[in-house]
């Protein structure tokens, strides 16, 4: 198995001397606001390895919504549907489908930090208040971000419960293995035409964030479709949010789509690390989770030059990575090892991915350019080019 590197983001350098005004400590957890989170539930478990971790429903006291919490190593998603046709939560069902709400981040100071980010323009969601219960308090405060997506912050130092106030622990006879998911990498957000400087400049002025990568539609593009994306990430390099929008192309634009679907901005992918992706992907398709399909041969009869152009040595096996359809990047620093799985709900729009980082600290942009040469070396044999 091998060892998850630390990626040095050298964001020291870009904050340098800049104080960070919204310290965060972590992604605390996603909250998916789903039809059936029963449901969800079991295919979070089945599918991708999920351990039951907290509940709250008709038995623990909660007559207007049931959450389901789930966890793998640090990665906590919460899967809640309401219980009537009043709450308001039904909205954002009947217009999203199933779909990211909150996205939590973990604080030290979550009146400060809705203070901070409050007074910087932001629109807020939930001020901040306080829960409690036998095992402590938990204070909660929230803005809105893209579309109807909000982030939520958790101040939870003086709190021993399980997840937080009103949920139990969830106790289950039904636990599959995990699948080696660690933590979250970074979550990506698509919003609409020409709005990714908008949201840019939002994570830039509201949240302290910077731009450390950007794609433009000349990187990120097919014969067909083109996106453009800017990386933004936090002080400390543990948020990392990417964001998306469509460009024009011939045809419709992957990130249109999402959005037709959607019906607004919203969450597009949730990239979550594992330090061994060869047993984490077997797993994750022993277990029906449908991936993105293989790219064509000679995508890696490419790979070996590469990584050579960067000196970097492949530790993984390349027939084992085809076999599984796993894509390679490189850069100076080092290479990924990545996969995106099809969408997750019926509606195409969010779906996963899956990565291994070996020093690298892109987000696979060399993918598409790679893919889209080994496909115009194959048309230029054919005379299409
Ligand atoms: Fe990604």
């Amino acid at each position: 198995m091998s060892e998850i590197k630390n990626v040095d983001y050298g964001l020291e350098k870009i904050f340098d001397g800049a104080k960070d005004f919204l310290p965060l400590l972590g992604t605390d957890y996603i909250e998916f606001y789903v039809g059936n989170a029963k449901q969800a539930a079991y295919y979070y478990k089945s599918a991708f390895g999920f351990q039951s971790y907290a509940y709250k429903g008709l038995e623990t006291g909660s007559g207007d919504v049931v959450s389901y919490v789930l966890k793998q190593d640090k990665i906590r998603i919460v899967l809640t549907t309401p219980l009537n046709s009043q709450s308001n939560i039904n909205d954002h069902i009947v217009k999203h489908g199933d779909g990211v709400k909150v996205i939590a981040l973990w604080v030290d100071d979550a009146t400060k930090s809705w203070e901070e980010t409050t007074s910087r323009g932001a629109k807020s969601y939930m001020e901040p208040t306080t829960e409690k219960d036998e095992h402590g308090e938990v204070v909660r405060s929230g803005i809105y971000t893209y579309g109807e997506t909000v982030h939520v912050f958790v101040e939870r130092k003086n709190y021993k419960g399980v997840f937080l106030p009103g949920f139990e622990k969830w106790e289950s006879d039904f636990n599959p293995e995990p699948t080696g998911l660690k933590f979250i990498d970074h979550m990506v957000g698509n919003v609409g035409w020409n709005e990714m400087n908008k949201w840019v400049k939002f994570y830039e002025d509201v949240m302290g964030f910077v731009n450390f990568l950007s794609f433009d539609d000349k990187q990120i593009t097919t014969e067909y479709s083109a996106l453009m994306s800017k990386v933004m990430s936090n002080g400390n390099g543990r948020i990392k949010f990417p964001i998306n929008e469509p460009a024009e192309g011939k045809r419709k634009s992957q990130i249109e789509e999402y959005l037709d679907f959607y019906e607004g901005p919203g969450a597009q992918h949730i990239a979550v690390a594992t330090d061994d992706i060869i047993t984490t992907v077997g797993k994750l398709r022993a277990r029906g989770i449908e991936f993105l399909s293989i790219p064509p041969q000679e995508y890696y009869d490419a790979v070996p030059l590469r990584l050579e152009e960067h000196n970097h040595e492949l530790k993984e096996d390349i027939e084992t990575l085809k076999r599984l359809g796993i894509l390679i990047d490189a850069d100076e620093e080092g290479y990924l090892l990545q996969i995106f799985t099809k969408p997750v709900e019926d509606r195409p729009t969010l779906f996963f991915e899956i990565i291994q980082r070996m020093g690298a600290r892109g987000f696979g942009a060399g993918n598409f350019k790679a893919l889209f040469e080994a496909i115009e070396r194959e048309q230029e044999k054919r005379g299409t080019l």
